[in-house]
């Protein structure tokens, strides 16, 4: 039998994003069975594919995470307990293919003695074989046995494959079938977070059971303690936590996703962790909740701000939830403004400032996985910010556009973030318009050369009125947000 490689692991293998792969399976470059990919197809379509190569063979995540100018997760092994563990299964595994491939090898060798000893038995039952007919299917046999051509070319693929089963467990989720891996020392929660999937989840230190699933089938390994204690009814179901366990085989787990509706309205106060002057008039906040108590958001949505006595504002989340305990804002210095003002002069990193939300439908929809458009009006980069890192996590879109209209005197705050997005990403695509006038025809040369599946828009409101009477985007999927100026959103 052929042995096939999911998608996921397909895409990992070759050091290609998911989206990559599948735009080649959907062009028929790459052919499937069952949703599967032979290692065959999958080195003639990847040649090149680093097959020497004994580190995390990770590429394309190493690329976001740079890009993405943050937290950079260690290249560590998994845990000696966890690297052991997985180094058992792959032993055992090992040891039962050598011993059957032995005894095939026996049974061959032995094929006339076997074979007429089952005859004696059967009281010559058995349709008796002449020598010679049975000499030839030895040979036949013996043939098929030692023709290894055809796995001596894809051996050092499911060699890589074994090796990156040791290094990342794999996890699917069911019902929704979502894949993604388990690096280091990483938690199947911090793992699920990191590739942008929602999961239910409260603390991350096993205190609350929120964050509960049932193993359907594979092993996991506890990798830290946890005081919640499990009903009768949840141990026999073989429920864990996820905030406390990693994967050592391939394992399937049934876990609830928050949905829109699901999320709960959240109350937290955060720590400053940073604030960084991005532009001599824009401020990038960055907070960070408590270990116990992380904000539960779509990337996309806001929330509310409460800073000093009683400064409130509402504001997008510039990050996404795969960015760990780190909730950014950008918001535009001014004086007039009490809050900007506060933040700008006042507030320093270890003080307090509330969260409250999330709030809003500005998110991503992955049902849809064709091209994702992006345009930024000044702040309404913020939002688009976070859910660029969100659809990067979640890997499903045909290629990202990002449109950033700026004043021709003014560069965009952020520039070379985007800039390094386009250079790691070859299917992310970046512009910077100079104005709203030459925006419409910019966003009809884009949309004729690739039809988008969504679009989203941020900006200040006469900005999206103005784009609303035009013709580019009408007849389109398109989200829109007003973002004011200031950063906050426009009903302030
Ligand atoms: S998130 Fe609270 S126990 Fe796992």
């Amino acid at each position: 039998m052929t042995h096939r490689l999911s998608v996921s692991r397909a895409a990992r293998l070759a050091g290609v994003s998911r989206a990559v792969l599948q735009a080649k399976i959907s062009r028929g470059d790459l052919i499937t069975f069952e949703g599967k990919v032979a290692p065959r197809d999958l080195m003639r379509v990847f040649p090149d594919i680093d097959l020497a190569s004994n580190t995390e063979l990770d590429r394309v995540t190493r690329i976001k995470e740079n890009a993405f100018g943050k937290r950079i997760r260690e290249r560590v092994l998994p845990n000696p307990e966890v690297l052991m563990s997985r180094l058992r299964i792959a032993t055992q595994a090992l040891a039962i293919s050598k011993i059957k491939l032995a005894r095939v090898e026996r049974i061959i060798n032995n094929l006339e003695v076997l074979y007429l000893e089952n005859t004696n038995k059967t009281n010559g039952a058995n349709e008796k074989l002449s020598e010679n007919a049975l000499k030839q299917i030895k040979e036949f046999l013996f043939e098929e046995f030692n023709d290894t051509g055809l796995d001596r070319e894809t051996a050092p693929v499911m060699a890589k494959d074994e090796l990156l089963k040791i290094m990342a467990g794999q996890v699917t989720l069911s019902p929704s079938g979502k894949e993604f891996f388990v690096s280091g020392n990483d938690s199947i929660l911090e793992a699920a977070l990191g590739a942008g999937i929602n999961l239910n989840w409260g603390c991350s230190n096993g205190n609350c059971g929120l964050c509960k699933a049932n193993l359907l089938s594979g092993e996991t390994e506890k990798i830290a303690h946890h005081d919640f204690t499990f009903s009768e009814a949840e141990k026999a179901s073989n429920t864990i936590l996820m905030c406390c366990h990693t994967p050592i085989t391939k394992i399937e787990i049934a876990a609830e996703e928050l949905g829109l509706s699901t999320i709960p309205r959240q109350n937290i106060k955060c720590k400053v962790k940073s604030i960084n002057h991005l532009e001599p008039d824009m401020i990038e906040l960055i907070l960070q909740t408590p270990r116990s108590k992380r904000l539960r958001f779509f990337a996309g949505q806001s929330v509310g701000l409460t800073a000093g006595k009683n400064l409130q504002r509402d504001i997008p989340v510039a990050s996404c939830p795969c960015d760990d305990r780190n909730i950014q804002f950008h918001i535009r210095q001014d004086d007039k403004d009490e809050f900007a003002s506060y933040i700008s002069h006042t507030l320093k990193p270890g003080d307090t400032i509330s969260i409250d939300g999330p709030t809003g439908e500005f998110i991503y929809d992955e049902e849809l996985t064709g091209a994702a458009v992006f345009i930024a009006i000044d702040t309404g980069f913020a939002p688009i910010q976070g859910l660029i890192e969100h659809t990067m996590a979640v890997d499903n879109a045909a290629s990202i556009e990002l449109l950033r209209i700026q004043a021709p005197s003014q560069k965009p705050y952020l520039d070379n973030r985007c800039r390094s997005w386009a250079d790691a990403l070859d299917e992310l695509t970046y512009a910077v318009i100079p104005d709203m006038g030459a925006t419409d025809s910019a966003i009809r040369q884009l949309l004729q050369n690739k039809p988008a599946a969504q679009i989203f828009v941020a900006g200040p409101t006469s900005s999206l009125e103005t784009l609303k009477t035009g013709q580019s985007l009408s007849k389109q999927n398109v989200k829109y947000l007003a973002v004011a100026p200031s950063g906050y959103l426009e009903s302030n």
